[in-house]
Order: structure tokens, then C-alpha cells, then sequence
């Protein structure tokens, strides 16, 4: 979508006109409101992106590690601090499942259910789950301990059937030892994942994941994030494709002309996105990818690992 900031085409694209929220009157009186600290994180946010819509999702994330969702007021918020419709934020809140439509529980509990959880078992955890908390899918325990969902594969079908709690890794998973971690959940705990940093919870996590590190400082991340863990990392398909002599196709080299000529196309695609304009022709998709793609190995992890400074630039919204 390539609406103007400010214009009423968001709205007639999306249909939203306000958030894109489902709550109660009552729930929405008891949210933690959105304080002045709030809004010069989002400013702190905003200074680190070359253009300021692009800090739309680490926004939308830290909206959700105050209130647990993606609330009006945090639509509103987004939107005053952008230049954006409302209907624009709700436009991108509404795409990705990670930014919540409704008050999230304590933890986000999440079970694959996509094929190979699916068929070693990630379905019979789903159903016992919701059976013991009576909740289905994106729904939230009446004491607000535990938000339900299932999702799609979770980039860890190694260790299949795969639960994630605030999208921290609990591998190998069965219907028991699934309802003994939701059980400690339940009781306040917080087992250690199998691998990655400690628990945190949902609002930790969307804290983390707007890019502020609960941890003091670059050492203790790494302390917290390089802990061993009972299995290690997701590396099956690496050690196969070796044993097959198999490797990705070569990138396409990039000559001294096309980089230089890719940097114009960048500062392009920058005043074209103020516009709102389409990216320029002529792009190749390495040159697209090499402007607004944050650079691999730098992305922000759901464990907290992410860079200890911020990447420079992040996909624009809808791009990511
Ligand atoms: S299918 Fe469950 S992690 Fe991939």
C-alpha cells in the first residue's frame, strides 16, 4: 500500500478508520496507559531509521510491552509520531501475527501445528492445551496467565513437535511435558527454554523485540543468549546439505558501476518512500535487497541476541 501520509486512501484500501482492535469498554479502562516515556522511546526509536515510517514495527512492538497489544491508544501513538492514518498502522498491525488485536495473557503460548509438528504430535498438543485452559486458538485464560494460539512452522522442525512461549523455544515437545511447562507457567515460573535466553514474558519480549535489552549491557546479552542449552541449534538441514555436497547458488556479483549506481538507487527508494512513490525501475533484486533489508546476521532475535547496537535501516512497512 503506497498511501499518503495523512491522506484518507488508507482508509479506503483497508477499511479501517480507527485500530484495528477488538477489546471491551472495561478492558480498555484497565490498560497501563501510554506514558510521556513511551513516546520518547518511540522518538529514540524513530532517530534510528533513515526514514521514520520504517520504525513503524519496533513501535508496534514496544505499544505491546506496555499494554499487551496493539491498543488504540498505541495506534493512535504510532500514527501522531509517523505522520500516518490510523488506518495505515492498523493497515500494517493487521498483516503480521506477532502484533496482538486483543489483551495478550502473562505468556504467549504457541504450538506448531504445521506439518511436521503436525504429524509428530503438534496437534494433540494444541487440543490438550486448549482442553486444560479452556481457551482456543488467540484466546486468553480468564486469570490472563496464558494466551493460546497455534502457529505455522516455527523454523525449528529438527526438534519437532516445537512449542514457543513469548516465542522462546521449548523443542521436542509432548502432550505431557507440554502441559507441565503451561502448568509452571501457570504457577508463576519460568522453565528454561532449550535453548536461547532465559523466559521472559510477552511484554519482556515485545520489549526486546522494539530493541531495548532488558539486560545491562552487551556482556550480559551475551551471557544470557550464549548459555548452553539442552539441544543445540537448528542445524540438520546444514549438516545434510554438506554430507550431499549441496550449497546455495552463488549471489549474483554486484560490479563497481551497479554499487555505486545501487547507492543512488537506495537514496531513490528513500525519497520514493517519503512519496510514496513505486521503487524505481530498473532495481535488481540483489540491489533492492541490499538498500532496505536488514543485513543477516544483524536482525533482532526473539531470544533477545539481537545486535547490540540497532541495524541501520529495517524493510518499510509491508516489505518486511
Ligand atoms: S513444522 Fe513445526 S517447526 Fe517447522
Amino acid at each position: 500500500m503506497s498511501a499518503l501520509p495523512g491522506s484518507a486512501e488508507g482508509t479506503a484500501v483497508t477499511g479501517l478508520d480507527s485500530s484495528p482492535v477488538d477489546a471491551s469498554p472495561e478492558t480498555l479502562a484497565e490498560l497501563p496507559p501510554l506514558t510521556e516515556q513511551t513516546r520518547l522511546e518511540a522518538r529514540e526509536i524513530i532517530a534510528r531509521y533513515p526514514v521514520a515510517r520504517s520504525a513503524l514495527l519496533p513501535m508496534l512492538h514496544l505499544v505491546q510491552s506496555v499494554q499487551g497489544y496493539v491498543s488504540p491508544e498505541g495506534v493512535a501513538l504510532c500514527a501522531e509520531e509517523l505522520g500516518l492514518t490510523k488506518a495505515e498502522v492498523g493497515a500494517v498491525a493487521t498483516f503480521y501475527t506477532m502484533y496482538k488485536r486483543r489483551p495478550t495473557g502473562r505468556h504467549l503460548v504457541s504450538v506448531c501445528t504445521n506439518t511436521l509438528c503436525g504429524v509428530l504430535g503438534g496437534q494433540r498438543i494444541m487440543d490438550a492445551l486448549s482442553s486444560d485452559l479452556g481457551v482456543h486458538h488467540d484466546e486468553t485464560t480468564a486469570d490472563g496467565s496464558i494466551t493460546l494460539e497455534h502457529a505455522e512452522c516455527l523454523a525449528a522442525c529438527d526438534y519437532a513437535p516445537v512449542v514457543t512461549v513469548d516465542y522462546e523455544f521449548y523443542d521436542q515437545q509432548d502432550v505431557d511435558s507440554a502441559r507441565e511447562l503451561v502448568a509452571a507457567l501457570r504457577r508463576g515460573e519460568k522453565p528454561a527454554p532449550t535453548r536461547g535466553a532465559p523466559l521472559t514474558d510477552f511484554k519482556g519480549i515485545s520489549r526486546q523485540l522494539a530493541g531495548f535489552s532488558q539486560y545491562g549491557d552487551a556482556a550480559a546479552t551475551a551471557a544470557a543468549v550464549d548459555a548452553p542449552g539442552a539441544l543445540g541449534p537448528t542445524l540438520v538441514g546444514l549438516r545434510l546439505a554438506e554430507e550431499r555436497g549441496e550449497a546455495a547458488p552463488d549471489m549474483p556479483k554486484r560490479s563497481a558501476t551497479s554499487s555505486s549506481g545501487g547507492a543512488a538507487a537506495e537514496a531513490a527508494g528513500v525519497e520514493s518512500a517519503q512519496r510514496g512513490a513505486p521503487e524505481p525501475a530498473g532495481r535488481s533484486l540483489a540491489d533492492q535487497n541490499d538498500g532496505t533489508d536488514t543485513p543477516a546476521g544483524t536482525e533482532p532475535g526473539t531470544s533477545g541476541q539481537g545486535p547490540a547496537t540497532p541495524p541501520p535501516s529495517t524493510p518499510a512497512p509491508g516489505k518486511a
